[in-house]
C-alpha cells in the first residue's frame, strides 16, 4: 500500500534519533500502521553537519517541506517558539498532522495550534514534550478521560533532578552539582531554562491544561528555580528526614466558591519515605491522583535522545493508523475557562 510520507523538522539528539529508529524499525512500524512510514524530508539549519541520514532528505527550506503537496506528516523536534508556530500552522492549515516535543510552544500557543489541526480536521499530538519517554499526556487526555483528575504533582526536569540529587548524596554545592551535570551532558550549555524553573513551568501548564481541561498557560504558573538551594538547605532537609526536590504542582481548588486551578513550580521537602524522594539522576516521576481511579505514578526517562524519540514515535504511529482509518485522535477538550491561582491555597 501507498507509504505515508513524514517531513521531519530538526535533527538535533532526538531528530537524529528519530531518523534512526524509522530506519531500524521501518518494517515493525509499517505493520503496526498498515502502510510504510517513508522519512521524505529533513529541515535543518546546517545540512553539512548531518552526516548520519541520507543527504538527499536534508533541505534548508522548512516551510516549503511542511507545505510540500506529497507530505503526510510532520514531526517537529526544534524547539522554541519562532519559527516553529508559523511552520506548523502551515503545516495544520495543509491538511498535515502534526506531531511535536515542543513544550515551550505547547505551553505558550497550544490553543492556537489545537484550532488549527481541529479547523483541518488532522492530529496535533506532543507526548514528548512533558516527561520525555513517559506515557502521561495521553493517558491524562484519553485514559483518564471519564474520571476526575484533581491533582497532578511530580518532578519534570531531569536536569534539576540530576543536581539536586548530587548534592543530597554528596553534600556538593549547587555549582559543583551544576559543573557536573554540564559535563555529564545533562544541562544545557545555557542551562537557565531548566535552573530557573522555565521547562518545568511550560511543562505544568501542559499538564494542568489537560489534566483539568482548562487552558493554562506558561505565564500562568507560579515558578521558583533551585539556583538559591544550598548545600545547608540539603543537609538541613536531610537531618529532618527530607529530601529537596524541584516540584511541580497542578491542582484543582476553589475561588469565591468557584471551580479553579493552581499551578506551581518550586523547590520542596519531602519526605525521605515518599516514592518521589527515590527518584533520582535524570529521571522523571509524576503522581495522578483521579476522584475514581485513585493515585496513580508514572515513572521513567524524561530526557534524552532515544527516550524522547520513543514519544515522538508513538505519537507517530499513532497519527499514521488515524490518517489510515481515516479518523482524529482526542483534540483539545470543550474547555471551561476556570480561575487560575497560581499558589492555590498555601
Ligand atoms: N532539559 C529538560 C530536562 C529536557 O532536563 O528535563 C527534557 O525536556
Amino acid at each position: 500500500r501507498k507509504p505515508l510520507k513524514v517531513a521531519l523538522l530538526g535533527c538535533g539528539v532526538v531528530g537524529s534519533a528519530v531518523a534512526r529508529l524509522m530506519t531500524e524499525q521501518a518494517g515493525e512500524l509499517a505493520a503496526r500502521v498498515g502502510v510504510p512510514l517513508e522519512l521524505a524530508g529533513i529541515a535543518v539549519r546546517r545540512p553539512n553537519r548531518h552526516t548520519d541520514v541520507p543527504a538527499e532528505l536534508l533541505t534548508t527550506d522548512a516551510e516549503a517541506l511542511v507545505t510540500r503537496e506529497d507530505i503526510d506528516l510532520v514531526v517537529e523536534v526544534i524547539g522554541g517558539i519562532e519559527p516553529v508556530r508559523s511552520l506548523l500552522l502551515a503545516a495544520l492549515k495543509s491538511g498535515k498532522s502534526v506531531v511535536s516535543a515542543n513544550k515551550a510552544l505547547l505551553a505558550e500557543d497550544g490553543a492556537t495550534l489545537h484550532a488549527a489541526a481541529a479547523a483541518n480536521g488532522v492530529d496535533l499530538y506532543y507526548e514528548a514534550a512533558v516527561a520525555g519517554a513517559i506515557p502521561l499526556l495521553r493517558p491524562l487526555r484519553e485514559s483518564l478521560a471519564g474520571d476526575r483528575i484533581t491533582r497532578v504533582m511530580g518532578i519534570v526536569n531531569g536536569t534539576t533532578n540530576f543536581i539536586l540529587s548530587r548534592m543530597t548524596s554528596t553534600g556538593a554545592g549547587f555549582a559543583e552539582a551544576l559543573a557536573e551535570a554540564t559535563a555529564l551532558g545533562y544541562a544545557e550549555a545555557d542551562p537557565t531554562a531548566d535552573i530557573d524553573g522555565f521547562d518545568a513551568a511550560a511543562k505544568a501548564a501542559i499538564l494542568a491544561g489537560l489534566a483539568f481541561h482548562t487552558r493554562v498557560t506558561a505565564a500562568d504558573v507560579y515558578r521558583e528555580g533551585i539556583s538559591a538551594v544550598t548545600a545547608a538547605d540539603v543537609a538541613s532537609a536531610s537531618a529532618m528526614g527530607c529530601t529537596v526536590k524541584l516540584l511541580a504542582i497542578c491542582e484543582r481548588t476553589s475561588s469565591d466558591g468557584e471551580a479553579a486551578v493552581a499551578v506551581r513550580v518550586h523547590p520542596a521537602m519531602i519526605p525521605t519515605s515518599h516514592p518521589l524522594a527515590g527518584v533520582g539522576d535524570a529521571f522523571n516521576a509524576v503522581f495522578v491522583e483521579a476522584e475514581a481511579a485513585g493515585s496513580l505514578m508514572f515513572y521513567g526517562r524524561g530526557a534524552g535522545g532515544e527516550p524522547t524519540a520513543s514519544a515522538v514515535l508513538g505519537d507517530l504511529v499513532a497519527v499514521a493508523r488515524n490518517r489510515v482509518s481515516g479518523s482524529r485522535g482526542a483534540g483539545e477538550s470543550a474547555y471551561a475557562d476556570l480561575v487560575i491561582q497560581p499558589m492555590g491555597e498555601v
